[in-house]
């Protein structure tokens, strides 16, 4: 079973997608660490942001591996474990520009196509999935949120991670992003294609719930086992 989730910026489903995830035992494919970590190779090795071009080639030359399972994912870049410094501000900065080249998108994409193939069932959370990486998927959620209530989300995270930011700040930032996806990357699902929940009044537990509820309206329930 494959299932998708995307989302704007702060719409709650990287959260969402671990723990549905974690519920179902599958492996969860963290796309966005997979763009983290070309960021993170590219300030260690000095590579300009702007150049476009020499990300492309850090991509086709590092040698990523992500292990993906239910409760965690690691990240590895030519052999090294960087599962937890993929996750520092500086690089969840940089990541932008590193994810906004086409070029080096499609290279992403390829690779987790593969890594999707590899794995079999999975739940994959981030841009694309749904739409062009695996429009096949068993199931597709998009979850929206108002953008006032991302931004909240979003300032509460990174107050929880020891930054000093405000309010006004991160709901720019979020509405930045908001212009960036619609205009560069590719489209949305066609409508009708996806189930869409609203998360803004929603608790990331009923987020949960709500997901799991239309997971398993479609899938067989596993069998007992066999005691006898
Ligand atoms: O979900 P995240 O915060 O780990 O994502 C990090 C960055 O990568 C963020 O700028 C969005 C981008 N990203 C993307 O462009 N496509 C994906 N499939 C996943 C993440």
């Amino acid at each position: 079973m494959v299932i998708t989730i995307d989302g704007p910026a702060g719409s709650g489903k990287s959260t969402a997608a671990r723990k549905v995830a974690a519920r179902l035992e599958l492996p969860y494919l963290d796309t966005g660490a997979m763009y983290r970590a070309i960021a993170h190779v590219a300030l260690i090795r000095g590579v300009s942001l702007e150049d476009e071009q020499a990300l492309v080639e850090l991509t086709r030359r590092t040698r990523l591996e992500l292990d993906c399972g239910p409760t965690h994912v690691r990240v590895r870049a030519d052999g090294h474990d960087i599962s937890e410094a993929v996750r520092s501000l500086k690089v969840s900065q940089a990541t932008g520009a590193v994810a906004r080249v086409q070029a080096l998108r499609d290279l992403m994409v390829a690779e987790q196509k593969r890594l999707g193939r590899r794995l079999g069932s999975f739940v994959t959370e981030g841009r694309d999935q749904g739409s062009v990486v695996f429009p096949n998927a068993d199931l597709k959620f998009v979850l929206e949120a108002d953008l006032e209530k991302r931004a909240l989300r979003r300032l509460r995270d990174l107050q929880v991670d020891g930054e000093e930011v405000d309010f006004k700040e991160v709901l720019d930032n979020l509405k930045t992003r908001d212009a960036n996806d619609s205009v560069q990357w590719s489209p949305l699902l066609e409508p009708d294609a996806a189930i869409v929940i609203d998360t803004s009044d929603l608790s990331i537990a009923e987020v949960v719930d709500c997901l799991l509820g239309h997971i398993q309206a479609v899938i067989p329930k596993p069998k007992e086992p066999d005691r006898t």
